[in-house]
């Protein structure tokens, strides 16, 4: 090959990544702070922050912490929060009665963030994991043998409307049984809470992903392990037109935001939601996903802070409009910069 080699090209598309400045005119995907959701836990007590071992950096807080945390991330532009309760297993029982609690945890977190923060939208999780023994989202039928659909349904209305009472702005029914959306929106709208809206898990897969959270909320502990099979309820990994009945079937019940989760492992089931829906569409990148990069930084195998936001942007480039991450506040903190 002479060294003056030449190709005839008219498309050189190289050249529009040739400068900074020109790869920024040409970006198509942009992450903003508005775009995270900070999913946090919360627990009883005056106790300090405790750290979730396979989650660093990420803390179980008490009440007083948790609306701290919080105006630190409306500070920096993070939007909205999702709570999620760790019980004492004394308060756990087969039926997660204690979610029915009138003046249960999660309740008194909600007020207190609302009342400390009130420009922060709150979101909290409706299903009964938190709250039972066994460690499912729902009460168990009389062979144990699998969720009783019907029944549970009819224990998620009476929470979605104590949680609307206290104030969430959103309800997020992570539960995954048949008809709680439509039952939820009903309940709310009878209790005059028009204006509390759902962010539904429609395309909520039974992933293997889901194991640190389970140590988080303690859900793991009390069903002995973390990867209890989800299987009868949650979405089978293998599919992708069970996601899009999903979807559909949530958005004609009534809800105003559908959910994709995990997010990472599953971006062909963002992209095709967002073609099938005009909902907003939500992602949640899951505590596995979060797990995942903070292993490997620690080996030293990858960039802590490149993974992240790539992982991100891929995220929203696969067409979700806000993501659930336990980035959020760090991430708005890079962004803000
Ligand atoms: C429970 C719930 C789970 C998550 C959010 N809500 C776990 C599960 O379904 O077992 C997972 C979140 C995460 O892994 O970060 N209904």
């Amino acid at each position: 090959m002479p060294a003056n080699f030449k190709l005839d090209l008219t498309h050189r598309p190289r050249r529009l990544r040739r400068t900074a400045s020109l790869r920024a005119l040409t970006e198509e995907t942009v992450l903003r702070p508005a775009n995270f959701i900070a999913p946090l836990f919360v627990v009883e007590g005056k106790s300090r922050p405790e750290e979730i071992k396979s989650m660093p950096g990420v803390f179980r807080l008490n009440i007083a912490d948790l609306v701290k945390e919080c105006q630190e991330l409306a500070k920096l532009g993070v939007p909205a929060v999702a709570l999620f309760p760790k019980l004492d297993s004394k308060l756990k029982d087969d039926d997660g009665t204690a979610a029915l609690n009138e003046d249960g945890l999660i309740l008194r977190a909600v007020r207190a963030v609302k009342k400390g923060v009130p420009e922060l939208t709150v979101m909290t999780d409706v299903a009964l994991d938190p709250y039972t023994t066994h460690g499912h989202d729902g009460v168990l039928n009389a062979a144990r043998d699998d969720v009783e659909n019907d029944r549970t349904v009819g224990i998620l209305m009476k929470m979605a409307v104590l949680h609307a009472r206290a104030g969430v702005d959103l309800v997020a029914p992570s539960d995954m049984m048949d008809g709680r959306v439509g039952a939820i929106r009903k309940a709310l709208d009878a209790a005059d809470f028009t204006g509390t809206g759902i962010m539904a898990y429609s395309a909520k897969f039974a992933s293997a992903y889901y194991g640190p959270f389970r140590d988080a909320v303690g859900s793991a502990s009390a069903a002995g392990t973390n990867l209890l099979s989800k299987a009868t309820y949650q979405l089978n990994p293998a599919n992708r037109r069970t996601a899009l009945i999903e979807a559909a079937l949530d958005a004609g019940e009534g809800a105003d935001i559908i959910m994709v989760k995990p997010a990472g492992p599953y971006l062909d089931i963002i992209r095709e939601v967002r073609q099938a829906t005009r909902q907003p569409i939500a992602a949640y990148q899951v505590s596995g996903e979060y797990a995942q990069l903070h292993a490997a930084a620690r080996l030293g195998w990858l960039d802590l802070p490149r993974t992240r936001h790539e992982s991100l942007l891929a995220i929203k480039r696969a067409g979700a409009d806000m993501i659930l991450t336990y980035f959020a506040k760090e991430m708005a903190a890079e962004l803000g910069k």
